[in-house]
């Protein structure tokens, strides 16, 4: 899509080179409009060598193209990161004395602005208004973090990481999207038209009618990997395995639930079918009881209504699925198979070791490692994991990042494997 990075003048521009970057290398073409302040802090032959393309802050600048027009009508998003007060309430009062505020009026896309600044400023009832007013007229204001700001002080007022902002763009897209008639969002999807398949959440193994064996997968990060692809264009059957989190219904996902890893094997076999992309994200018991008692396991059983010793659960182990799709593939380069590692690092590696073990075990295209423990990964909102590929290419690591940001960057690394017939 046709990107545009507004860059007003705070010491937060410099974070604005990272946003820019985050854009090209999903291959959006972006202008960058920086104002005459912003040039003060990152000047115009960063923005130019970043973006391949002039760079301009007035409207005296190759006029004959009206660019003081042409380039807010031409955008499918503007973005302006960071935005001081003063360019908020220029937004606010529809001032237009250089590019980017002449740009803002003539946008027609969804605009967002992140603002940055001293705490005072961005709690002032005046700056509270501009985005109050920027805000109904449905413009997008990323809320600014919580940190040290550039002198002592600590406050809101810190330009949220790229990463984050990026997820923001896209989500202020997404929302703005019109829905196709399979109830998908239509954007210039990158993924549009491939099928996909993601297994998302944490299988549970009955034991009795009330009790399970279970694991510690919210699906948030499954369930963002799905909410991403079909927003990206491609049609999404979730797999679902007692999500914790709900699933947006405005996207046309197609939910099969499925609650043991028996269950999951037969429902991912059954729509693996017809897929260009399996996403493997669901966190699958290994083993599970081998009998299941049809009644309740009660602690009192004996004949003479003593307690008895406590049972002891006999496990058999579960089928591998992921391994089983990529046997059932054989040499064919289609679908697309990619894995989920979680890991803890133990004496035997590290987190990485473990995970290209895993890799060259389960023979899928991609793996996603992630570290996890009782208070790291599951069911929090950001993630960082390492993207390891089996063809040799570079692996990629991503984060802290939220789990919508994460999902990009592994659709990202799915789409350069998927053949181009596809
Ligand atoms: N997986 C699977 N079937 C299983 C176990 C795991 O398909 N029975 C998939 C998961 O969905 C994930 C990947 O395999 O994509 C790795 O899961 P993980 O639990 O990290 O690996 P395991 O194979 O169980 O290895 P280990 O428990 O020894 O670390």
């Amino acid at each position: 899509m046709r990107v545009v990075l507004g860059v007003s003048g705070g010491i937060a521009a410099y974070k604005a080179a990272s946003l820019l970057r985050r854009f090209t290398e999903s291959g959006h073409d972006v202008t960058v409009v920086p104002t005459e302040a912003a040039l003060r802090f990152v000047g115009a032959p960063t923005w130019a060598a970043l973006s391949g393309k002039p760079v301009a802050s007035d409207v005296w600048t190759a006029v004959d193209r009206v660019p003081h027009v042409r380039i807010g009508q031409d955008a499918d998003l503007v973005v302006v990161a960071p935005a001081t007060a003063d360019l908020l309430a220029k937004a606010a009062t529809g001032q237009a004395d250089d590019l980017l505020t002449a740009t803002l009026l003539t946008a027609r896309c969804p605009v967002v602005f992140a603002p940055a600044m001293h705490t005072e400023m961005w709690l002032h009832p005046a700056t509270q208004a501009n985005v109050a007013t920027l805000k109904a007229r449905g413009a997008h204001v990323v809320e600014p973090a919580s940190g040290r700001l550039t002198g002592a002080d600590t406050g809101p007022g810190r330009l949220p990481e790229p990463e984050e902002l990026y997820a923001a763009c896209l989500a202020a897209v997404d929302a703005s999207a019109p829905l196709g008639s399979d109830g998908a969002a239509v954007r210039g999807g990158d993924l549009h038209g491939i099928r996909v398949v993601v297994s998302a959440g944490g299988t549970r193994e009955a034991l009795d009618p009330v009790r399970f064996l279970g694991n510690r997968s919210s699906g948030k990060q499954g369930v963002a990997l799905a909410e991403r692809a079909a927003a990206r264009g491609a049609q999404v059957t979730l797999v679902a395995c007692n999500l914790a989190v709900p699933v947006r219904d405005d996207l046309g996902i197609r939910v099969v639930p499925a609650e043991s890893a028996l269950d999951l094997q037969e429902a991912v076999t059954t729509v693996a079918g017809d897929a260009d992309v399996v996403v493997m994200c669901a966190a699958v018991a290994d083993f599970r009881p081998k009998h299941y008692v049809a009644s309740k396991i009660k602690k009192t059983h004996a004949a003479d209504g003593s307690d008895q010793a406590a049972p002891t659960i006999e496990l058999v182990r579960n089928p591998d699925i992921l391994a089983g799709l990529v046997a059932r593939r054989g040499s064919a380069a289609h679908p697309v198979i990619v894995g989920f590692a979680a890991e803890t690092g133990d004496e035997s590696g590290s987190v990485l070791d473990l995970a290209r073990a895993k890799l060259a075990r389960k023979g899928c295209d991609l793996l996603v490692a992630n570290e996890v423990g009782a208070t790291k990964t599951f069911g929090q909102d950001t993630n960082t994991v390492h993207l390891l590929f089996r063809d040799g290419r570079p692996g990629v690591t991503v984060g802290p990042a939220s789990k919508a940001a994460v999902a990009d960057a592994v659709w990202d690394g799915i789409r350069d494997l998927i053949p181009a017939s596809h």
